[in-house]
């Protein structure tokens, strides 16, 4: 069996590494993959939205499956460019993966399907955009419409922040991405993420997770990809996750039905959760990262039968179990990410860190025998343990073993469930 994995991220990292545990044990291939996946299988320097680069790759290499990570290359249709030349993709069609590539589909997508989620409006130019936030008043949220790398949501506190992040992105900061901005009702409560595969047809809720998306302790700093991850979530009570399935997935698959697109793959709903009542914040075509890292750690068996099965059409909860093991992800990142941040520093003690826990690699490569930052998220080092304060433990353990210059991490991982 052998397996093209797209992305050079922690979640395809971690995608490799359960893969690779299955009892069939796959022949792994990843492009481009960093220094992790080239421990598990053939890291191949491909682009991840170089369609046809890919597409010539898989002719000649002939993979048994395509799982495609990241939003971009999902986004720019490789999944549809794969099936049409009869390659088996593990991933939403470039249609259907609008739900993130465009804020504004979702938003239109969720109110048409009575999702519960934030009131917005969206802007082509910049004076009626901020006449509308004067309005409104502050906090509020402002979103470049399309795919901005992580980088297109302001949560403004101030009508002025709102103002200057209205008029960076119609100003052209993020390209095309910001041509337009939706702008969203600020929603109070707890945030939680939900991944739930799906076939086309069934949905299968994996386990809840929280993300911690600010750079620093306590939440405060700038929003990042995602500084740790711990699973499950105790906000999200089986009341939520009843709410969860029947008012967003069922409700969001059935609009998309209605308008002639279905959905296959991962879909990833941010939530936040209010006095029980779970609103989507935002979808994501793709695995969460670093949810990833934490959902699949408790994940209990194999995963390509249950990655199959959505290709196929034949999903199933019991493809699907957990451990009763909590789990924590915390991640290490380069000095000064998530703004600029250097490259090529030398890491040590990830065998050591390996001994207790996992570590998964985001942004690093190999150069001779060091492995070497490469990215802003470098590692992400998790860990299991009889309850979350264990897991906790264990996962800093591991990482007190790393070290890089400038390297650094938050310590109050999962700190809202303690
Ligand atoms: N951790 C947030 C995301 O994957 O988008």
């Amino acid at each position: 069996m052998k397996i093209l994995v797209i992305g050079n991220g922690g979640r395809e990292h971690t995608l490799c590494w359960k893969l690779k545990n299955d009892s069939c044990a796959p022949e792994l291939f990843c492009a481009p993959g960093n220094a992790g996946t080239a421990e598990l299988g053939t890291n191949i320097d491909l682009g991840v939205t170089d369609i046809a680069d890919i597409i010539a790759w898989a002719k000649e290499n002939r993979p048994d499956l395509t799982v495609i990570g990241p939003e971009a290359p999902l986004c720019a249709g490789l999944a549809d460019a794969l099936e049409a030349e009869g390659f088996r993709v593990f991933g939403p069609s470039k249609a259907a993966a609008e739900l993130e590539g465009s804020k504004e589909f979702a938003k239109e997508i969720m109110k048409a399907a009575g999702v519960p989620t934030s009131g917005y409006a969206v802007f082509t130019d910049a004076e009626p955009a901020c006449k509308y936030v004067r309005e409104k008043g502050a906090p509020i949220v402002i979103k470049a419409d399309g795919l901005a790398a992580g980088k297109g949501v302001t949560v403004a506190e101030t009508v002025e922040q709102a103002e200057e992040a209205i008029n960076d992105a119609l100003g052209g900061a993020f390209g095309d991405a910001g041509s337009r901005v939706v702008i969203e009702d600020f929603l109070v409560g707890e945030e939680a993420s939900i991944l739930a595969l799906i076939d086309g047809e069934h949905v299968v809720l994996l386990a809840s997770s929280q993300d911690h998306k600010r750079a620093y302790e306590g939440d405060t700093g700038p929003n990042t990809g995602g500084m740790g991850a711990y699973s499950p979530a105790p906000i999200v009570t089986e009341s939520v996750l009843e709410k969860v399935r029947s008012e967003v997935y069922d409700r969001t698959l059935a609009e998309l039905k209605k308008r002639g697109i279905t959905y296959k793959g991962v879909l990833y709903a941010g939530l936040m959760i209010h006095n029980g009542q779970p609103s989507v914040v935002e979808f994501n075509c793709r695995f969460g990262d670093p949810e990833t890292q934490a959902v699949l750690a408790r994940w209990d068996g194999d995963i390509l039968p249950a990655l199959e099965a959505c290709v196929d059409g034949t999903l199933s909860d019991d493809l699907i179990s957990w451990k009763a093991d909590p789990s924590v992800c915390i991640v290490m990142s380069a000095g000064g990410y998530p703004g600029d941040y250097g490259k090529g520093e030398v890491i040590s003690g990830i065998a050591a860190a390996n001994e207790g826990a996992t570590v998964f690699h985001a942004g690093t490569a190999l150069d001779g025998d060091n492995v070497v930052t490469a990215g802003g998220r470098v590692l992400g080092i998790t860990a299991l343990g009889t309850d979350l304060q264990t897991a906790v433990d264990n996962a800093y353990a591991a990482v007190e073993e790393i070290s890089w210059r400038d390297a650094f991490y938050r310590k109050d991982i999962a700190h809202r469930a303690l």
